[in-house]
């Protein structure tokens, strides 16, 4: 171990223990479906939101946040109903620091087997005097008011310092005193701004841990943003400073830059206890599937090199590389793929599949499809399959998840031709079905990109701008899969839709009207919200 590490590791107090008094666990927090869902663009549906915490679930995250119950309806209607669903995690449910929100809080994860407020308020001067022109004295109170208003409706409370990274620390220990004194079990840390470097951030951690005097009554945790890239170094560099809970999001997902990625804490803890001696109770196998799921539903697409779940991640190139990965993988490998569930791509169906071989594919690849759903899956893989040689798991997965998406979708594109080449304009018949009623209208456009989602506006007229389009191959070969993304934005509301298909022009309007049948339902939400309001 480096010298530094074990001086430091050694000086920290760690007090801090799990519930089940293990001192080496690291529990994990998952904010996926509330910081994660938060970001611009990433927003999920109401069965999105359960499949992914139910994949949570069943890998061994330790809490899921399932969302911000007073945000709106949606959100409570979620974390009720992954509170009521989850098996083994505990679910937790953010408020202000406010006696609704905490009321709402604790209405939303009433019928949890195992239910947590996560209430928070800001604690630094930036924040106290630009935005809640609160002095330090107030804020105490808020904290002691809110905390024991949690206490009162539930067991398991967390308390979180918003900006705690940058407050003094003086009054920071006197922030996470008065929070435990009121009744809080996990204590939580947020580097909201992405501010810190490991160091610091782990000096942070042991000093509270040291100074406050009740801080073993409590989990210290990690909520580490990744401004400057630093996100998962500090998580990891907060536990080895004592704290027990590190909080994180699949694929890193987030506000602004993200949060700390689960897949890179988890696998840096696996692969390190040299100087991370810690445990998770990460099932490791199911990271590539939770990060696959999460980018299929969020639309943010995974960068190609992206630790641990990147394509690339552990694709070997160089002449060099390949020939040390012949002679002994762990030349070039310091992880094995199988250990965070990256198979071999096999290529084991095709058109003479029957119904019984495409359910054993969908059940090794982790979906369990309702009866419709299967059977309009089956119908959609016979389809691929006449038109692309080989079907390969990742078209199946596009597939199933373009499946999943459309479900409960009011447009739906039926037909397309397009009529593309040099000599334009470039033109596209489209037949969409807007809520059951087929509509067809031709447009032309700068390209046949631009022609199709010039008829989808014609058949649904609409303000969003197109911020993003985005296509990758699902597959290698030229009959591989496109897999597009779109983005749109109409009045502050975001929304991404992806499409899967072997032609390329028939995915991008599927991804166009995925998103905006999201934008369709978020202006639904945003109104009855109006509406509640008044
Ligand atoms: O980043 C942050 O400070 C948060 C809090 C609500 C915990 O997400
Ligand atoms: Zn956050």
């Amino acid at each position: 171990m480096n010298e530094m590490i074990k001086a430091r590791a050694s000086t920290a107090k760690t007090k801090t223990t799990n519930a089940s008094g293990d001192h080496d666990q690291v529990l994990i927090f998952d904010t996926t479906l509330r910081d994660g869902e938060q970001s611009p663009g990433a927003s999920m549906t109401h069965d999105e939101k359960l499949m992914v915490a139910h994949q949570l679930d069943q890998m061994g995250v330790d809490i899921i946040e399932a969302g911000f119950p007073i945000a709106s309806n949606g959100d409570f209607e979620a974390v009720s109903e992954i509170a009521k669903t989850v098996e083994h995690a505990v679910v937790a449910g953010l408020a202000r620091a406010i006696p609704a929100d905490i009321d709402r809080a604790a209405e939303a994860v009433r019928h949890a087997k195992r239910g947590r407020i996560h209430t928070f308020v800001s604690t630094s001067p930036i924040h106290l005097v630009n935005q809640m022109k609160k002095t330090q004295e107030e804020v105490l109170e808020i904290i002691t008011k809110s905390v024991t208003q949690a206490r009162n409706l539930v067991e398991d409370v967390e308390w979180s310092g918003m900006d705690a990274t940058r407050t003094p620390i003086d009054y920071l220990c006197q922030t996470v005193e008065a929070a435990i004194n009121a009744g809080a079990t996990t204590i939580n840390i947020p580097d909201t701004v992405g501010y810190m470097v490991a160091d610091e951030y782990y000096d942070m951690i042991a000093e509270l841990i040291n100074r406050v005097p009740n801080s073993d009554k409590a989990i210290f945790s990690t909520h580490c943003h990744d401004d400057l890239g630093c996100a998962v170094s500090n998580s990891l560099a907060g536990a080895r400073a004592g704290a027990r809970q590190i909080e994180c999001t699949i694929n890193g997902l987030g506000e602004r830059a993200g949060n700390a990625a689960l897949e890179e804490i988890v696998m840096a803890i696996r692969t390190r206890p040299d100087v991370l001696p810690f445990r998770t109770g990460i099932e490791t196998t199911e990271l590539m599937r939770a990060s696959k799921m999460v980018a299929n539903v969020s639309g943010f697409v995974v960068q190609y090199n992206k630790a641990i779940v990147g394509a690339n991640a552990f694709a070997h190139e160089s002449g060099i590389h390949q020939d040390g990965m012949l002679k002994n993988a762990e030349t070039y490998e310091i992880m094995r793929p199988q250990d965070v569930g990256v198979k071999e791509t096999s290529l084991v169906m095709g058109k003479h599949s029957g119904r019984h071989a495409f359910k054993e594919k969908l059940i090794d690849l982790g979906f369990d499809l309702g009866d419709n759903s299967f059977q309009d899956a089956f119908r959609r893989f016979k389809d691929l399959a006449d038109k692309k040689k080989h079907v390969y798991d990742e078209d199946i997965e596009a597939l199933v998840s373009d499946e999943a998406t459309m479900a409960g979708e009011s447009i739906r594109v039926e037909a397309l031709t397009v009529i593309a080449g040099t000599s334009g304009p470039q033109k596209a018949t489209m037949t969409l079905s807007v809520d059951g009623e087929h509509v067809t209208k031709e447009a032309t456009g700068d390209g046949p990109v631009d022609a199709t989602f010039n008829a989808i506006r014609m058949i649904v007229p609409h303000e969003a701008k197109l911020q993003l389009y985005q296509v990758s191959a699902v597959t290698e070969g030229t009959d591989a899969q496109a897999e597009v993304s779109v983005r749109l934005e109409e009045n502050d509301m975001i929304a991404t839709g992806k499409g899967a298909e072997t032609d390329t022009m028939v995915a991008s309007a599927k991804a166009y009207v995925s998103a905006l049948n999201k934008l369709i339902a978020r202006r639904g939400r945003v109104h009855a919200q109006k509406l509640e309001a008044i």
